[in-house]
């Protein structure tokens, strides 16, 4: 009971922290003894387009950018898939062909990685939903669940879509589905905004760094993983 106490006031002064704008992790390692870490607060960023260097790595990059601004300790790292061979058979059992590639066992270090706090996933939306590579990295993450390593870490979702409103919501929503399945702790893009994450839109006038609506609900989404990140460490 008497830790539970602490706990609660650890919240609180975090809670305070962020809101004056101070270094929230120096405040939380002065103040939080109880249950800080040493190592930096890692946020991971999972592009899941297939096209590198496209509209959803740039949304992220975005996405990123925010967390990264919140806290002194905030490290933010940009995966893409693309280019990456990441075979969806191994998540059911099904073996690979002979010779076949599997990058997906060099990706569970960083996302098995201790001081991992944060992981957000981008895709492009397709048919209304997440991409193929999307879904094959989320099967094979079902690794990860055997020892629940994703459980309580903190995740957002943005979704890159043709159309302004080409289906967004419903693929940010069919990403969130999985990341429950790993015990992991689901937030959307922060106040203003205050919606379901990030919704970009890459035929945007200007491209899609330019949408500025889209924009905000990334930005938000990357301050609201890290803020939400710190407040639990
Ligand atoms: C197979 C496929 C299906 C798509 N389905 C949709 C869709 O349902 N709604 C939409 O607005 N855009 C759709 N698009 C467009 C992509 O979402 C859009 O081009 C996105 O920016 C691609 O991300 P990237 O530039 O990072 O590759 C689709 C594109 C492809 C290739």
């Amino acid at each position: 009971m008497a830790s539970e106490v602490t706990r609660r006031q650890f919240l609180g002064k975090a809670g305070t922290a962020t809101a004056v704008g101070v270094s929230t992790a120096t405040a939380l390692v002065a103040d939080g003894a109880e249950t800080t870490q040493a190592g930096p607060l890692k946020i991971v960023g999972i592009c899941c387009s297939p096209r590198k260097g496209k509209n959803t790595a740039a949304a992220l990059q975005v996405c990123l950018d925010a967390a990264r601004q919140v806290g002194d300790n905030v490290e933010v790292e940009l995966i893409e898939l693309a280019g990456l061979k990441i075979p969806g058979g191994p998540a059911a059992g099904v073996p690979l062909e002979p010779g076949e590639k599997d990058d997906f066992p060099g990706l569970v270090p960083k996302l098995s990685d201790a001081n991992l706090a944060g992981l957000i996933v981008a895709t492009p939306v397709y048919f209304g939903n997440m991409s193929y590579l999307c879904k094959a990295f989320l099967d094979r993450c079902n690794e990860l669940r055997k020892n629940f390593a994703l459980a309580d870490k903190v995740a957002g979702v943005v979704a890159v879509a043709g159309g302004r409103n080409g289906g967004q919501e419903l693929t940010i929503r069919s990403v969130h589905t999985c990341l429950l399945g790993q015990g992991m702790i689901i937030v959307g893009d922060a106040p203003p905004t205050g919606h379901w994450g990030g919704t970009a839109w890459s035929s945007a006038p200007g491209g899609v760094t330019a949408d500025e609506y889209g924009m905000n609900t990334v930005k938000n989404l990357g301050r609201h993983v890290a803020e939400v990140a710190l407040r639990l460490r």
